[in-house]
């Protein structure tokens, strides 16, 4: 795998993403229809599915042999070396509401490890962009994350997944535990748009669990290559599959982590 290969990918990315973001803009808060999905709170609009295919286009007609898996119905060569894990509109509600809070988000793995990643705010037109070993930038500015030092000095952010319906108590104890010992923790609505805000410093870090592979796989990359910590909440790797995610600025994950490992309050 050459490093030539994955600025080919993210030049290719980057302008897939600025297309189907201009359709994400001119459609936000009015998208003709809003089905659910796999419960209640789990939305999804014609607009979703007509960005998926915009990238997926945009996708095969550079890269016919690549993988690509869409969160809406794309899924093609799940053998292939090179896979796209692609979230074509990370925010679906804060999109239904008009809140210009979502993102598109693609990540790419070579043979299981993520090598490249995209988080595209069409809204704010800020492109986060990671290569394995070689940096993250923000609009082509290299990116790093914060330097918080401390909890108590901190601004997390986490998301309550469409799942949090069937076990509420943990989230809830987590959200009372790190609200009482920072400045303040943010629910943005989109995981992929948190965790780019953890890679350019905004944000000091982000937990979640319950997200599914295309909501972190670039984010995961945006962090790390900008010089955070990504784990799960037990502090091993992130498994995509399973999709607990904590990601910090490195220096605050261990007193998250020990938060994060008390489930719920007596
Ligand atoms: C959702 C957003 C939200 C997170 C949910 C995701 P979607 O993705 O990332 O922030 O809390 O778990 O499902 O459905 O808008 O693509
Ligand atoms: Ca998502
Ligand atoms: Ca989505």
């Amino acid at each position: 795998m050459s490093r030539r290969i994955l600025h080919e990918a993210l030049a290719v990315a980057t302008r897939a993403a600025h297309q189907a973001g201009q359709l994400l803009e001119a459609r936000m808060g009015r998208p003709t229809t809003v089905r659910t999905k796999r419960s209640l709170t789990d939305l999804v609009t014609e607009v979703d599915g007509a960005s998926e295919r915009l990238l997926y286009a945009a996708i095969r007609r550079a890269f016919p042999d690549h993988g690509f898996r869409g969160e809406e119905r794309v899924r093609v060569n799940p053998q292939a070396p090179y896979q796209w894990l692609v979230d074509p509109l990370d925010g679906t509600t804060n999109f239904v509401h008009g809140v210009p809070a979502f993102a598109i988000s693609m990540g790419l793995l070579h043979r299981g490890q993520l090598v490249a990643g995209l988080v595209y705010d069409p809204m704010r037109k800020e492109r986060f962009t990671a290569i394995r070993a070689g940096g993250a930038w923000r609009n082509g500015i290299r990116m790093r994350v914060s330097r918080a030092r401390r909890l108590t000095d901190s601004l997390l952010a986490t998301g309550f997944s469409p799942r949090f319906r069937r076990h509420p108590a943990p989230y809830l104890h987590w959200f009372r535990t790190f609200q009482m010992r920072c400045h303040a923790v943010r629910r943005p609505g989109s995981t992929a748009l948190s965790l780019a805000y953890v890679a350019c410093g905004r944000h000091d870090g982000f937990y979640e669990r319950d997200l599914w592979p295309w909501d972190i796989a670039a984010g995961i990359l945006l962090v790390e290559e900008a010089g955070g910590r990504v784990t799960d909440f037990r502090g091993g790797s992130v498994r995509l599959e399973v999709g607990e995610v904590l990601a910090t600025n490195g220096r605050i994950h261990e007193p998250m982590r020990a938060l994060l490992r008390v489930q719920s309050s007596p």
